[in-house]
């Protein structure tokens, strides 16, 4: 009987333990949006944060500057994203991510533009 409550535990230690190794890390949890997973994939966060300036202007203000013209910017977001340039921010260009995919790109654009004005 013992033994039989023993290798009862170890089997849901081990199932927990499985359940904790196979859960999705929470940058890549179902509910976060695709374009989310993919500024990760594809590095952007190495110039861009979701509400802070590093080399690139932080998501929420890009969101919040072009949010009168989503429509018009979601093409033209997914372009600069994959050519880069300059000239809306400051002095320093973004560099070409030509790596990234145009689908990819405009999911990105999509997401960012959807992002909520404040948070
Ligand atoms: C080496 C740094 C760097 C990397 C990597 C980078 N960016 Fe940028 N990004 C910038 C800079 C600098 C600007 C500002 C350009 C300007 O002044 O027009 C910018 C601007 C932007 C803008 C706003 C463009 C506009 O005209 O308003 C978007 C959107 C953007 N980046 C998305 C991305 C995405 C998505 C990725 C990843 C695929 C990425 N960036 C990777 C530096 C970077």
């Amino acid at each position: 009987m013992k033994f039989l409550i023993r290798t009862l535990h170890i089997a849901i230690f081990a199932s927990l333990l499985l359940a904790t190794v196979l859960a999705p890390s929470p940058l890549f949890a179902q509910e976060a949006s695709e374009g989310a997973s993919l500024v990760m994939e594809h590095r952007c966060y190495a110039c861009h944060d979701m509400d802070k300036a590093l080399i690139g202007p932080p998501y929420l203000a890009i969101a919040a500057r072009h949010a009168g013209h989503k429509d018009v910017m979601e093409k033209v977001l997914a372009t600069k994203i994959i050519l880069g340039g300059g000239g809306n921010w400051g002095m320093v260009p973004m560099v070409p991510n030509e790596h990234v995919p145009e689908q990819d790109a405009l999911v990105i654009a999509r997401w960012i533009l959807g992002l909520p004005p404040s948070r």
